[in-house]
Order: C-alpha cells, then structure tokens, then sequence
C-alpha cells in the first residue's frame, strides 16, 4: 500500500487547482422546475430532489470538476441587502450547467432562500443574480454516507455505485472495494458525476474505503461492512460512517486574499 498511497497522494497535489476555502464572486439563474437538476450529470436521478430540501445547483465545469464537485455543498448569497439576506443559502451540487455566464443554476427552491423574510418575490424577479459564494460543510443530521447499487450491476461481473449523503467538505477521489474481512481491494473508477464501477467485484459481503481530500491531504473512510452477499441493483445501503472533515488546503494567501465572509 506504501507505494499506492504515495504515488496517489503526488498526483492529487498535482492535480489541486480551486481553493476551497476562498469566497468567490459570480453569478447564480435559476431552473423553474428542479427537472434538469435531478437528471443531471452527476447521476443521482430523482433522489437529488430529497437532497438538502430541494435546495440544489448546477455548477459551471469549474465546480463540477468532471464529477470530483459532485455532492459538494456551497453557501451562497446575493448581493443587494434589501432583499438578500446574509446567511443566504445552502445548496448540494448536484448536476453541471456548461452555460458561461453563471457559476450556478440553482433550483427554485434554491434561489428564493436567499431572501430576507417576504422579499421572495423580489429575488426571483431578478432572474440572474450578483452573489458571493463559497464551499461549506455538508452536513446530513442522522444520516450516514450511503451507497446506491446502480441497477447496470451485475452480480458478479460489474458493481457500480453512487455515494449518497457526503458529510464534510471534502472530495471524493478514491474508492476501493474488498470482500469483508479479506485485505484484497479492488479500486473503483469514477465512470461519471457521483457513479463508481468495476468488473472485478469480490464475493459478499462488501466493505469500502475512500479517499477524501480537497487540497494537500487525504484521509481513508473506511465503511467496513456495507453491501450484504446478496447486495441488489437500486437499492441503497447505509455505510455505517459519515465524513465529516475539512479538507486542509496548500492555496496561498495570493489564490484567494484575505476576505473574510462578514
Ligand atoms: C444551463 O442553464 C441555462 C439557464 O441559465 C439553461 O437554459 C440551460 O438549459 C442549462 N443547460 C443545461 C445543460 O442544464
Ligand atoms: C461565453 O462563451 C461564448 C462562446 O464561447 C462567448 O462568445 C461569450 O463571450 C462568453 N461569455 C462570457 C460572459 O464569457
Ligand atoms: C450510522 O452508522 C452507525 C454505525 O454503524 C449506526 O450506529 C447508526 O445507527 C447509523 N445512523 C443512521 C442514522 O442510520
């Protein structure tokens, strides 16, 4: 593993480009129905739409990351403080939106909760909105990490699956898959947006482990026992943990400067 690890840990600093932890200025539109939201690149289908009370967003590619930005959350807030309000929102990303002009498509539900109490309408009359944003914790009360077989599995040739409920604020960017109790893990590729897959799938019971990062460090998150030996296409299983670190960053002072989200 000590040579895995190493090799893994060089090209994620590599491969390191936005800062987490900066504020960002841009511009957020929003969907009139959350369609294209739960369709979306990410690949959580109609499930999206239970995500953090609907409150979803489309990033542009820059968010989206070719998936890596799946599952991320991020606070965001207009700008005109008689109709915005301070805390704005909080929405999940969760499909990518290629338009040049905003850094998020938000869903409805989204952009309306960045108001001030009874300024709902004023906000949406703006169609196009001038924000700040900026990438915060996901938080998931009671609800562990979560794993989705994906009904293109097939037992025992093909697994693929989608983590659900990602706490923290952290990227995924690795998953291995081991029968419980044995020490051969098999990776998983990303295949697109949240989805996972191999053909080389253990016998079951299974247990995974990830990889989490956002900058120069990685953590392993290991879910020891998730999928039973009889594991089903579609269905969803508690991964018995929840992730709930901040990624440690090596952006300098420059990347971002010294704003502080007032
Ligand atoms: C991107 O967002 C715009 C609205 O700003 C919408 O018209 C367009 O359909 C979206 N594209 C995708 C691929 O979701
Ligand atoms: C968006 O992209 C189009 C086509 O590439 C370009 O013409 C346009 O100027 C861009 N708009 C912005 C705001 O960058
Ligand atoms: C999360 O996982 C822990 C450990 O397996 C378990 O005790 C707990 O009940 C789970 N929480 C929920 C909400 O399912």
């Amino acid at each position: 593993m000590g040579f895995y690890s190493t090799f893994f840990f060089l090209f994620i600093i590599s491969s390191v480009s936005a800062c987490d932890r900066c504020i960002y200025q841009g511009k957020v539109a929003f969907f009139s129905s959350s369609a294209p939201l739960s369709s979306g690149a990410c690949g959580y289908g109609p499930l999206a739409l239970g995500f953090y009370g609907g409150r979803l967003g489309a990033g542009a590619a820059s968010l989206y990351r070719n998936g890596v930005g799946c599952g991320g959350c991020f606070q965001i807030r207009c700008k005109n403080p008689s109709i915005c309000s301070k805390k704005g929102t909080t929405v999940v990303l969760t499909d990518l939106n290629k338009s040049n002009e905003t850094d998020f498509v938000l869903s409805d539900r989204a952009f309306r909760s960045m108001a001030l109490n009874g300024k709902e309408k004023d906000v949406m009359t703006l169609g196009i909105a001038d924000v700040e944003y900026k990438r915060v914790m996901c938080v998931y009360k009671n609800q562990n990490l979560s794993v989705r077989v994906e009904e293109s599995s097939q037992r025992p040739h093909y697994l693929a699956v989608k983590f659900l409920f990602q706490g923290g604020q952290t990227d995924i960017v690795a998953a291995d898959v081991a029968q419980v109790g044995s020490s051969n893990w098999n990776y998983l590729s990303r295949n697109y947006g949240a989805v996972w897959d191999t053909s080389r799938v253990p016998a079951g019971p299974l247990m995974f482990r990830l990889v989490v990062t956002g900058g120069y460090d990685g953590k392993w998150i290991w879910a020891p026992k998730v999928l039973p030996t009889d594991w089903k296409a579609g269905a969803i299983y508690d991964a018995g943990v929840q992730i709930s670190d901040i990624a440690k960053e090596g952006c300098s002072p420059e990347t971002c400067g010294d704003q502080e989200w007032k």
